[in-house]
């Protein structure tokens, strides 16, 4: 894709998963990549190593990598973070917003401080990232991208996973507003949708059974890669993207299509 030659990236939550797809994919496309993570060492060292693995492949040499610890849901972590990129690497181009997690439950019956958890770290993480990347793209008078992991459950509702849908939704407004915000810096803000991903967020992917469910629900009629979630994180942070801001792009085999209309029961 063009424009990701040489590009410093940085990708939040990249030790599993989506965000470990879309540094392995950054890699492949020539562009330098720091790994963040919060717990997984030894997972963000794997991250490395396919990175690596990704640009030999595709024939590129000599490109930076790092993995940098931080929890994003925290201030100082996340300005200690980016000035380690930023010194390493000498600069930062993109920021993809990935960092997130998902919790269950009746929502009358949600601890309170499992709710706190998760927005700090999906809608106020994501924030205090862009928030830092920004003030980046602006001193150095330069353009950037910020790209945002959301979910279809930015716009379908979720019941028991309120919290969720919340922080997501939330992510749609922070997208738009940013890239309203930005537009005349030369700073593109989107975000990719995600439906069901065969990642370890989704237990069921290794429960024949759960996931045949929940396939046969999708209108694909089966649940996407973080392959596939990876390459539409990289057109959007590409060239080929330059025109395109505030937008989400659903990724999701068409589950934002209303699946129970697909056979006609309305008369
Ligand atoms: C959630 C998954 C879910 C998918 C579709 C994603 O945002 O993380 O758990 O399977 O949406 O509902």
């Amino acid at each position: 894709m063009r424009g990701l030659k040489n590009k410093n990236v940085l990708v939040t939550g990249a030790s599993s998963g989506i965000g470990q797809a879309i540094a392995v994919r950054f890699a492949a496309e020539g562009a330098h990549v720091a790994v963040n993570y919060y717990k997984g060492e030894e997972e963000a060292a794997k991250t490395i190593e396919q990175m690596r693995a990704a640009s030999a492949t595709a024939g590129i040499s000599g490109l930076k990598d790092m993995t940098v610890q931080a929890d994003v849901s925290k201030e100082e972590d996340v300005t200690a973070m980016f000035e380690q990129v930023i010194s390493t690497f000498g600069g930062l181009d993109i920021l993809i917003n990935n960092a997130g997690m998902q919790i269950q439950g009746a929502s009358h019956e949600i601890p309170i401080e499992k709710f706190d958890k998760m927005i700090d770290i999906n809608m106020r993480g994501a924030f205090l990232c862009a928030r830092q990347a920004i003030a980046h793209f602006l001193s150095h008078s330069q353009a950037g991208v910020i790209i945002n992991d959301s979910s279809v459950h930015e716009l379908i509702p979720r019941p028991q996973y309120v919290g969720y849908t919340m922080s997501k939704s939330g992510m749609r407004g922070m997208t738009r507003t940013l890239a309203l915000e930005y537009a005349r810096d030369n700073i593109r803000i989107n975000s990719f949708a995600p439906g069901a991903t065969l990642t370890p967020i989704n237990p069921w992917k290794d429960d024949p059974q759960k996931k045949a469910d929940i396939e046969s629900r999708i209108p694909m009629g089966r649940s996407g890669t973080p392959e596939e979630m990876a390459a539409v994180a990289a057109f959007l942070a590409s060239d080929d993207a330059a025109y395109i801001t505030g937008q989400t792009l659903f990724v999701d085999g068409g589950l934002t299509l209303f699946p129970s209309f697909r056979t006609p029961w309305t008369g």
